[in-house]
């Protein structure tokens, strides 16, 4: 089985959190040491980084922040702008060796991404420099609403053209008013060339029945 999944997104706010968190559980549920990575925090309230309490409470064994989250900033921009109003500039290094350590304390490490696959980072460098230094199979979290056909295309385009191992998508209904779902979500099926991973309706808790997502088992643990 992988050592890890970077779970993408289709942009911000589709669900890569909600979606980390439920696979966190699913593989505590199936006995297997796990920690969520957030490498990059974009935004804080009241005094914390949502995503990194999520992901840390949805873990199953304790692990230095510092390491599950290395680069956390206060305003909810974009990466880059948020490291250049702090002076600083994200370096991948450092959080490949954040990832490593927690590697060597867990059999599995989940790793949300930040806003969209090509997201910048710095000067240079995007989500996907991010994606391929880190090697992991991908998972696209499709934030299924207006638009997001072609969101969903492009990200899967530049997936492939960063030669990276898409094990496939799950369809996250996050607006409740979205017209033609289904049929939306057929045409992704048809067009993306990789498999639909789960389904997950408008407003379903994912916390409690982790049982939700067992039809994600297979090509999970077959993926490399
Ligand atoms: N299927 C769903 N039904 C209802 N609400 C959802 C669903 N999926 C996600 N949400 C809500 O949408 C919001 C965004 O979800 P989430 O934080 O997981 O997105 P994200 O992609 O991790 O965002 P970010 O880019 O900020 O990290 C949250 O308030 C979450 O509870
Ligand atoms: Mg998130």
């Amino acid at each position: 089985m992988a050592k890890g999944f970077f779970i993408t997104g289709t942009d911000t706010g589709v669900g890569k959190t909600k979606i980390s968190c439920a696979l966190l559980r699913m593989f505590t549920e199936q006995g297997h040491k796990v920690i969520g990575m957030k490498p990059i925090a974009a935004g804080r309230e009241n005094g914390v980084w949502q995503d990194v309490e999520l992901l840390r409470t949805a873990s199953n064994i304790p692990a230095a922040v510092s390491d599950m989250n290395p680069y956390a900033f206060d305003s909810p921009i974009s990466p880059h702008l948020a490291a250049q109003q702090s002076g600083i500039t994200i370096d991948l290094s450092v959080i490949k060796k954040s990832y490593h350590r927690l590697s060597m304390q867990a059999d599995m490490v989940i790793v949300e991404g930040v806003g969209g696959f090509l997201v910048p980072l710095n000067k240079t460098e995007t989500g996907e420099d991010l994606a391929k230094m880190l090697g992991l199979p991908v998972i696209l979290v499709v934030g299924m609403r207006l638009g997001c056909l072609n969101h969903a295309l492009l990200t899967v385009k530049a997936i492939r053209a960063a030669k990276l191992n898409l094990v496939g998508w799950i369809a996250n209904c996050i607006d409740p008013q979205m017209e033609a779902v289904t049929e939306n979500i057929a045409t992704l099926q048809q067009r993306l060339e990789a498999p639909l991973l789960s389904w997950v309706p408008f407003g379903k808790e994912l916390d409690q029945s982790v049982s939700d997502l067992t039809c994600w088992n297979k090509s999970l643990t077959e993926a490399e």
